[in-house]
């Protein structure tokens, strides 16, 4: 059934205290719950209508009597109450529910062992019958008894009010978990830490319980889960040592850590009114952890990794059959909508706030957010508003960033007048038609801009002239070097007085907004901007627009069988950038890496995988062929026989060695290979061992399977680690690579109930182009195989491995019918949940 924002209503009845007590069990457990119901309008005669999915009714009292059968009904969904007192009342139910049959991960469930709960966002309903919706403030006590051999430690949310022993070996804790190993939580402990004291130097929010709990759960759907005073990790967000996890891992868990723990303020203590306005904790909460990690390490690499994976994702997902706006305006499944869409493109909209109200008028929008909020559910106008209040702003049609779908393209002409000194760009914008919204308003585009004179430096800025008004640029009186303009029509100019030189414009410097920027610059441009930008995001952006220009240019070479050749300017840049000891290491190892296959099938009128392969890895070859030396030496120069410390130092110096590797490792010859496998063994911590690992991958035969057994047997009791190599395996795209794959899926050390092997292998099967693609249709027909086996066990990670089948319409024929075949066998499967059918029937009807 789907579901409208327009049809949002106030509950009948709400919900001031709930009372309740876990009897947990090997066989079943038992739920007991008090809720003290009051109606929103005295002498309500509504029936109280109850969420509850694969629960067993025990018992069902009203003011403590027993209900009699005329006055409720209950079906699969729902538990009906009618002929209620008027007035308050008392409601007590006593559920049975089987945690270790839950395969689904929602509700409650066991987890090697532990009882593990994930409510948001419709799992509650599989522990109680309750009105599931985020809008029933109640306040809630929460007591677990259960065996203390089977389960020594028990952990509710909030403060704990007491716990002790019961009668036979049984204990009790009113207010879950795994013991850690110390070294492994270490990183996890000093990520809170750091999480705490930004939160309250940033914001000035300080945390509000005595207590906080992390736990780590091996098998959990999402990243992980901000239950009060009691966050909940999938463990591969927590666990870290230096043998056991990457950088990129390190950097993951400060990341999640932080979100989660920033969620106390945006997302507990102010919440949502309903889930369509999911993205008023989410993206805002992604934002807070986005900045976080900037202030944490470099600001201008992690601004690069997260516009890339909104590229790379998120503009797929607005250009797709699933394309949704910020916030939604209807769904079958809420678990479909934790969208890159609502997270990612989500934090782009609370960024463009601060672009426009700068740091501190950002923190007074914050600030009176929480004044106006504390303690309430509310919407995405709520926050718009305190953001404009607090700054007696003018933001015009900005709210349309929530309501309309598809990445706007902006398009900039740029014209000197040299008699006159004037400098003027024309902007004009155009939202594409997205599912159910064929016509679009323009929108709020904040672009920030520097003008670069012949010298290299930022011409200063003291006026424009728009709108037929003279606007003076300031910065504290003083003439700016980057302006924030304000691009809110279809059409519109600037132009900028005594400007003594054409300069080169830094357009969308840090990205200020989610948009596909186009412009009348030249290479030369470019490359000007590329070694001269003070804008480091826009330096390396500048790069990027080159890079996808010749990946274009070469995969039309490939399409007409035309040999490919890779031009010598190009080459030269990569050297330079490359050579270049001034530069900060991790961003010439983010310079010198190409735009992604996805990212440039994403600009094409017919995708075709092949072609962008072949020419992503010819490029790359090239490179490596050519600037051998250079590289080889940035590989030996970066070496270190210190140990593992996750500090910016060494984290710049491992960016740069293992992006050098993994160029290498592309020649495939045995100088290089020896090199790897010297890198391999030498190796002190996992994120080298596993760059060396991945560079020898790429060169098939004898090593490379030794290797692979190698690393299998040292690793084999770190699952997580397993994990890896089941995705490094699953992403190779030698060809034919499905059918071992599908040996994978019979690995002893392969579940399908645990997603984040599934995560591993069969998502990382799709990330083969070439191989999920393949012409004979052999990867769309594993893939809609196994959507359906899963879809049994776990339809939430069913659901999200289908939606790799969303963008079918943009292949060639032979490639649409083949994925179409399988979205129709997939439909007509027996008992398909609602998660799989809402994406793969919107996929169909596109
Ligand atoms: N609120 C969690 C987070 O982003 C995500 C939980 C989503 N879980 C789900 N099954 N939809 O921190
Ligand atoms: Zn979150």
């Amino acid at each position: 059934k789907e579901i409208f924002l327009k049809d949002y209503k106030e509950p009948d009845y709400f919900f001031e205290k709930v009372d309740l007590n876990f009897q947990l069990g090997e066989e079943t457990t038992l739920v007991f719950s008090k809720i003290f119901v009051s109606p929103r309008v005295e002498g309500c005669l509504a029936p109280l209508v109850l969420d509850g999915v694969d629960l067993k009714l025990i018992s069902l009292k009203v003011n403590g009597k027993e209900v009699k059968g005329d006055d409720f009904h209950v079906d699969s969904r729902h538990l009906t109450l009618s002929s209620l007192p008027s007035g308050k009342f008392t409601l007590e139910i006593v559920t049975e529910i089987c945690p270790q049959k839950n395969t689904s991960l929602e509700g409650l469930y066991k987890s090697s062992g532990n009882f593990c709960t994930q409510c948001e966002a419709e799992g509650f309903r599989k522990i109680i019958f309750y009105q599931d919706r985020p809008d029933i403030m109640a306040k809630y006590t929460c007591r677990i008894e259960g065996d203390k051999s089977l389960y020594p430690v028990l952990l509710s949310n909030g403060n704990l009010i007491e716990e002790g022993e019961l009668e036979e070996s049984k204990q009790y804790a009113e207010s879950l978990t795994q013991n850690l190993d110390p070294c492994t939580r270490s990183h996890a402990m000093y990520s809170l830490k750091a999480a705490m004291k930004w939160d309250e130097d940033v914001f000035g929010l300080e945390y509000d319980l005595d207590l906080f709990n992390v736990v780590a759960v091996p098998d959990f759907n999402m990243g992980a889960m901000e239950n009060k005073s009691l966050n909940i990790f999938n463990s591969k967000l927590v666990l870290a040592s230096p043998e056991t996890a990457t950088d990129a891992d390190y950097a993951a868990i400060l990341g999640v850590i932080g979100h989660e723990f920033f969620h106390n303020w945006t997302g507990n203590r102010v919440t949502c009114r309903d889930w369509f306005q999911l993205s008023l904790k989410e993206g805002l909460t992604v934002f807070r952890d986005q900045e976080f990690s900037s202030d944490m390490g470099s600001r201008p690499v992690k601004r690069i990794g997260d516009v890339s994976t909104l590229r790379s994702y998120q503009f797929p997902q607005d250009a797709g059959p699933m394309a949704h706006p910020v916030r939604p305006h209807s769904y079958i499944k809420m678990d479909n909508f934790y969208t890159v869409t609502v997270y990612e493109k989500g934090a782009e909209v609370v960024r463009m706030y601060k672009t426009l109200l700068g740091a501190s008028g950002f923190r007074k929008g914050m600030d009176l957010y929480f004044k106006r909020h504390d303690g309430q559910a509310v919407t995405c106008e709520d926050f718009f508003a305190a953001m404009r209040d607090a700054n007696g702003a003018d933001f015009s049609n900005f709210m349309l960033w929530y309501s309309q779908a598809g990445t706007p393209r902006l398009n900039v002409v740029s014209n000197y007048n040299a008699v006159a000194k004037t400098y003027s760009l024309k902007f004009s914008q155009e939202v594409p038609p997205t599912p159910g919204q064929p016509i679009k308003e323009p929108m709020f585009i904040p672009v920030a801009l520097g003008l670069l004179g012949s010298d290299g430096k930022d011409m200063p800025l003291s006026s424009v002239y728009h709108d037929g008004k003279l606007e003076s640029i300031s910065n504290n009186g003083q003439p700016a070097q980057t302006t924030v303009l304000r691009v809110t029509k279809k059409e519109e100019e600037f132009v900028f007085n005594d400007i003594p030189e054409r300069p080169v414009p830094s357009i969308l410097r840090g990205y200020t907004a989610p948009v596909r920027l186009d412009s009348d610059l030249t290479d030369a441009d470019l490359h000007f901007l590329l070694a001269n930008d003070s804008d480091e995001f826009n330096r390396w952006e500048a790069g990027q627009v080159l890079a996808r220009k010749l990946m274009l240019n070469l995969v039309s070479d490939y399409q007409q069988n035309k040999p490919l050749v890779l031009n010598q300017q190009f080459i030269n840049g990569v050297k330079s950038i490359l050579c270049d000891s001034s530069l900060d290491k991790e961003f010439i190892a983010k310079a010198i890496t190409l735009p992604g296959e996805g990212e440039i099938m994403d600009m094409m009128e017919v995708a075709d995988p092949d072609a962008v392969h072949a020419v992503r890895s010819f490029i790359r070859k090239q490179l490596a062929a050519e600037l051998k030396n250079e590289l080889h030496n940035t590989v030996k120069n970066n070496r270190t026989s210190e140990k593992y410390e996750f500090d910016h130092q060494n984290l710049l110096r491992r960016a740069l060695k293992n992006t050098a590797l993994g160029y290498l490792g592309s020649l495939e010859d045995a100088e290089m290979r020896e090199l790897a496998l010297h890198e391999y063994k030498t190796a002190t911590n996992l994120t080298e061992q596993f760059a060396a690992l991945v560079a020898l991958d790429q060169i098939p035969g004898k090593v490379r399977d030794e290797v692979l057994a190698d690393f299998y047997n040292k690793l084999q009791h770190e699952y997580l680690v397993i994990n890896k190599w089941f995705a490094l395996q699953a992403m190779s795209n030698v060809p034919g690579n499905v059918e071992n794959v599908r040996k994978l899926l019979d690995h002893p050390a392969f579940d399908m109930r645990n997603p984040n092997k599934v995560y591993s292998l069969i998502g990382g099967f799709r990330g083969s182009l070439v191989n999920f693609h393949a012409k004979d249709g052999s990867g769309y027909k594993f893939l809609g195989e196994l959507v359906v086996q899963l879809d049994k066990i776990n339809p939430q990670v069913a659901s999200r491995m289908v939606s790799a089948f969303s963008r079918w319409k943009r292949y060639d024929e032979m490639r649409q019918n083949l994925a179409k075949a399988q979205l129709e066998m997939i439909l007509a499967a027996n008992g398909l949940s609602e998660n799989v059918f809402e994406i793969a029937s919107k996929s169909l009807a596109a």
